[in-house]
């Protein structure tokens, strides 16, 4: 498997590293929880020589912890019991909190490297309390509950007998008590050989010396680098050693979170056009988050409710409701967080109507002055009526006002007003400056609808293709796992359209049976991946999944091609790529129906790429089971996730130099240097441009990556750094921004290999400053990426001789204290020849595009 606890440098300071003659055979050894933080700290140990004194391994370090249900009501380990069977294997069982009839169970070789967890669900008492795991020629698993005793017997902790009620006695703790010198605490004390310990301090020091070097940061630079001196660095490029890289290396991950949908990219104005937000967006937390929400009733006469007798469509149940007793008051809409209208510009309005007579429609400003206004008509029957608005001022807090102009019962739905001027002018379209700012990055590929939102959060939150296609009126809005509405306007065919748009590929993540490993609880299913989609439906869901390939790529004439067809697209989008699961918790729910799905899709679209889910982290359980899933299946690409410190990026710039080139290939479908305070500032830049050299250096195994998240709405924001923040007038590249953008508009499909040398060895100085050269074979240009995150100028030399530079070439370079969030990139021509210097400034990313003879 990967190489992840490889010591790199044994430079730890540990007497376990150095072995000693009159170490002891044996020890004891202590398993043990704390009620702790809720019980959510994990499995602890501590060892003695003599079962008197005892050392802890780590300050209560946890060696496994509980992967249940949500973030911080669950994932919580109760009484876990640690047993070791005959073979050598180590296994814990626990509980998962005080309701639930569930208990935990996880198996290890080593008490360092944890295996898949399973979480099983009893048939009798109330809940599972202080469960005991013994082992007899198979395991059996006793549990208290309000002051009974049950049993379970299992050859394998997976699958499990009838549970029995067993006296009192059969229930037999092996627990004890004992004195650390964290307090008293209660667990299972073993005898073990002293390898066991020793490889266990051995993990531990490991951890702290690679967090203390992933924690490193600028503000420690001065320290750090005190006495350090400008660098020469030269460069001999060695263009006949040149390599093909992947062409689709650069892209976005677009996920509705932050209102980057709603609100955002869809440039819908009206808000809960539909009338359907619901509480339960919410989780019921928010009474105001309802039908009515944007909505509210000015002037008298008029009484505004909801209805959902004969709706449009059953997908779009409810609609408002006027009865006006005299005319004269308006429903009005405040949009999201207002309406941003332009003089001159044009808006088109749409509404669908019943009930007799015409309804005024006024745009106003803030102080209800008229920018805008048209007259639609209502019918017997559900009428969509439309018009078109010019606005003849601008204003960024317009509303808009719906006024019958006679007294009766109205019912209005889908009240709708979009810019005529979207991107590329399209109905149903993307706001024009937010689209354009992705699209100017020159993405290779955009991977959509998410992230969580596309596992989404229990079974009934994930997200169904089919409900986002067809017209608007039909299509089925939901809850979006990030806590706010998700209307499915922009849904699957808008996201394919975009791509074309852009000449980006579409890729399409698709959930693997699993919701999100974090997901509410479901009653009578448990938290998380408990709640795989039942085998039974497996098909129909794996037909889903199989039509979303004809819906992109089938004739127009054949079921979903002819879907395609209608929302005005014959011709296919050529789609080649779907990811199947999102950084899922790798548990044999998750096997089971990945491999499901995996063989559908060799089977009936072998002319698929299908990219795999390795978990959400660069190491640990996930990753490691997630390849070992992916080498047994032959998945052709896997999609790797980590949010991670600066530090860990400058120390990890070996990371897939050290991949195994047989196997699959990587997506880096969602990565992002994060501080504390999650700043996009030019340390982050700076860590992301580094360590995006080594993307190009191993572009024969990285085959695709994206930044995330992507969008990110000033005010509406859940997750920090974003690459692009917006409000309703302004769009706010990144720093971060900047690198991604320098990148995709500077990639090549050959990496050019070449040697550097620096005037100084110091590893931290070597650490922080990388460089690539790539060639576009498309214009011939060489690109020469160079990155400096030391605090002094660094002199580079490039040699060129093996490229044949034409003497012309564009420079640009963007640099700034750290902290900087608004630095930009500043360009100018300058004159190459085969040999060339160039000053790297302070904390800079320079690229240099060379045009060659
Ligand atoms: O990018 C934000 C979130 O991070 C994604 O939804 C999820 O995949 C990851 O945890």
């Amino acid at each position: 498997m990967k190489k992840l606890f490889i010591l790199i440098g044994l430079a730890v300071s540990s007497n376990v590293f150095a072995g000693a003659h009159n170490e002891p055979d044996s020890v004891y050894l202590f398993s043990y929880a704390t009620t702790k933080n809720s019980n959510h700290n994990g499995l602890h140990f501590a060892w003695s020589r003599d079962g008197k004194q005892w050392q802890p391994i780590g300050n209560e370090y946890p060696f496994v912890k509980s992967d249940y249900g949500r973030w911080g009501s669950q994932k919580r380990m109760l009484d876990p019991y640690v047993v070791q069977s005959p073979d050598g294997q180590w296994h814990a069982v626990w509980a998962l909190n005080e309701k639930e009839r569930l208990f935990a169970a996880v198996s290890s070789p080593d008490l360092v490297y944890w295996g898949r967890q399973t979480y099983h669900l009893t048939e009798h008492g109330e809940n599972v309390q202080k469960p005991v795991l013994g082992y007899n020629n198979g395991f059996s698993v006793y549990y208290a509950s309000n002051g009974k005793y049950y049993r379970t017997d299992s050859r394998d902790l997976k699958t499990y007998s009838a549970v029995k009620e067993v006296s009192a006695n059969e229930y037999q703790s092996r627990n004890v008590s004992i004195d650390l010198p964290g307090g008293k605490a209660t667990g299972q004390q073993h005898k073990v050989a002293w390898s066991v310990v020793a490889n266990m301090l051995q993990a531990y020091d490991l951890r702290q010396f690679k967090d203390q070097r992933y924690a490193e940061n600028t503000r420690q630079d001065a320290h750090r680098f005190a006495d350090l001196k400008p660098v020469k660095a030269s460069i001999v490029v060695q263009a006949e050693a040149a390599r093909p890289i992947s062409d689709l290396l650069f892209g976005v991950f677009f996920e509705d979170l932050n209102y980057a949908a709603d609100g955002g990219l869809y440039a819908e104005l009206i808000q809960n056009r539909d009338f359907e937000y619901a509480l339960s967006d919410k989780e019921n937390r928010d009474p105001h988050w309802n039908s009515k929400h944007s909505w509210s009733v000015q002037g008298t006469g008029s009484t505004f409710n909801i209805d959902s007798a004969q709706p449009i469509h059953p997908n779009n149940p409810h609609y408002a409701v006027l009865e006006t007793s005299a005319t004269g008051a308006s429903l009005v809409n405040s949009g999201f967080d207002g309406i941003v209208v332009r003089k001159g510009e044009k808006y088109v309005l749409s509404a669908f109507l019943k009930g007799a007579g015409k309804v005024k429609v006024n745009l106003v400003n803030a102080q209800r002055q008229i920018l805008a206004s048209a007259v639609l008509a209502g019918g017997g029957s559900w009428k969509q009526s439309k018009a078109v608005l010019t606005a003849s001022a601008d204003a960024t807090d317009a509303k808009l006002e719906l006024q019958p102009l006679q007294t009766g019962r109205l019912q209005l739905d889908m009240i709708s007003l979009f810019p005529q001027a979207t991107f590329k002018g399209h109905t149903n379209g993307l706001r024009a400056d937010l689209a354009q700012t992705i699209a100017d990055m020159h993405p290779r590929f955009v991977r959509f609808p998410g992230g969580c939102v596309a596992h989404g959060d229990g079974l009934h939150n994930i997200y169904q293709w089919k409900n986002t296609v067809g017209p608007l009126e039909a299509r089925k809005p939901q809850r979006n796992l990030w806590g706010y509405h998700q209307s499915a306007g922009l849904g699957y065919y808008e996201y394919f359209r975009y791509c074309e748009d852009m000449g980006a590929e579409p890729l399409p993540v698709i959930a693997a049976g699993v919701p999100c490993q974090n997901s509410g609880e479901v009653a009578g299913l448990g938290g998380g991946q408990q709640g795989g989609v039942p085998f039974e439906h497996m098909d129909e869901y794996i037909q889903d999944i199989l039509d979303l390939v004809e819906y992109a790529n089938g004739t127009a004439t054949s079921k979903w091609g002819k879907v395609r067809a209608a929302a005005g697209h014959p011709k296919p989008f050529n789609l080649k790529y779907v990811g199947i699961g999102n950084e899922d918790l790798i548990s044999d729910v998750f096997a089971e129906r990945y491999k499901m799905i995996l063989a559908a899709m060799k089977k009936h679209h072998p002319e698929i790429v299908v990219i795999g889910t390795v978990g959400p982290f660069s190491e640990g359980t996930d990753y490691v089971e997630g390849w070992k899933l992916a080498d047994s299946l032959a998945v052709p690409m896997v999609d790797e996730h980590y949010y991670q410190p600066p530090g860990w990026f400058i120390h990890n710039q070996d990371y897939y130099d050290r991949y195994d080139r047989s196997k699959s290939k990587v997506y880096l479908g969602e990565y992002a240097a994060h501080l504390p305070g999650r700043p996009n500032n030019i340390e982050t830049a700076l860590a992301e441009a580094l360590y995006l050299t080594t993307l190009e250096r191993n572009g024969d195994v990285v085959h695709m990556s994206s930044y995330a998240p992507l969008l990110a709405k000033e005010g509406h924001t859940q997750w920090n750094p974003d690459l692009i923040y917006f409000n309703n007038s302004t769009v706010k590249p990144t720093v971060g921004y900047h690198v991604q953008s320098l990148y995709g508009r500077n990639a090549g499909n050959e990496y050019l290999p070449g040697v550097m040398t620096l005037d100084n060895q110091q590893d931290a100085v070597k650490k922080r400053v990388a460089y690539s050269v790539v060639r576009d074979q498309k214009t011939k240009d060489v690109i020469v990426k160079l990155v400096n995150l030391l605090p002094v100028p660094v002199s580079t030399n490039v040699n060129l001789n093996s490229i044949s530079p034409a003497g012309s070439a564009v420079k640009t370079v963007l640099q700034g204290r750290p902290d900087d969030k608004t630095a930009a990139p500043v360009t100018s021509n300058i004159n190459v020849q085969n040999e060339f210097s160039n000053e790297l400034p302070p904390y800079s990313f320079t690229v240099i595009r060379i045009k060659t003879k």
